[in-house]
């Protein structure tokens, strides 16, 4: 499918950006950046330990110059899943807004705690309470609910989720 615009998920950590992006992209025959293995591929080191040896100030810098290089790049077929936290960057939304289509994939917390607790993998909540992670989460909302398309996820098949999306996206299309 030819479309205009990139295509941008975004959620809070665990909500299947990755996954949804990389299913989303192959049925739309579009490209696929994940912005985490991105910045793992240029930094030669995971999120975890770039957190750890150069700290979260430093992942940020690279986080929103990685975003705002792939946003602006001359390639329209594009899905990108961003990393749960970038989207609290008024310069990422900003961009987000003139150049993407994006879409929150969103869930209730009890969910995403339950989806997090089983990965080693996010620097940001070890350490956090289950209160602590839903406080988090809810602050997040606010900023993910500036997206352009709020999806409800709760009991949808991945599948669904994608059709849903794709859906949304011809619709845009038809009008735009
Ligand atoms: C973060 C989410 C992670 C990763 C980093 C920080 C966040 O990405 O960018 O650990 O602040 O929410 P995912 O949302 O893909 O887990």
């Amino acid at each position: 499918m030819k479309i205009k615009k990139k295509i941008v998920l975004i959620g809070m950590m665990g909500s299947g950006k990755s996954t949804i992006g990389a299913l989303l992209s192959k049925k739309m025959n579009m490209k696929f950046i994940d912005v985490d293995s991105k910045i793992e591929t240029i930094e030669k080191q995971t999120i975890s330990q770039i957190f750890k040896l150069k700290g979260e100030k430093y992942f940020r810098g690279i986080e929103v110059e990685t975003i705002l290089s792939m946003l602006n790049s001359k390639e329209k077929e594009l899905v990108l899943s961003l990393g749960g936290g970038s989207f609290l960057d008024e310069k990422v939304r900003k961009n987000v807004k003139n150049n993407s289509l994006s879409f929150w994939l969103n869930w209730k917390p009890s969910t995403i705690i339950k989806r997090i607790r089983k990965s080693s993998k996010r620097p940001l909540i070890q350490g956090l309470n289950d209160q602590e992670i839903e406080k988090m989460m809810l602050e997040r909302n606010k900023y993910y609910a500036k997206s352009n398309f709020k999806i409800d996820c709760e009991n949808q098949k991945k599948n669904e989720i994608v059709d849903k999306i794709i859906s949304i996206v011809k619709e845009n299309e038809i009008k735009s």
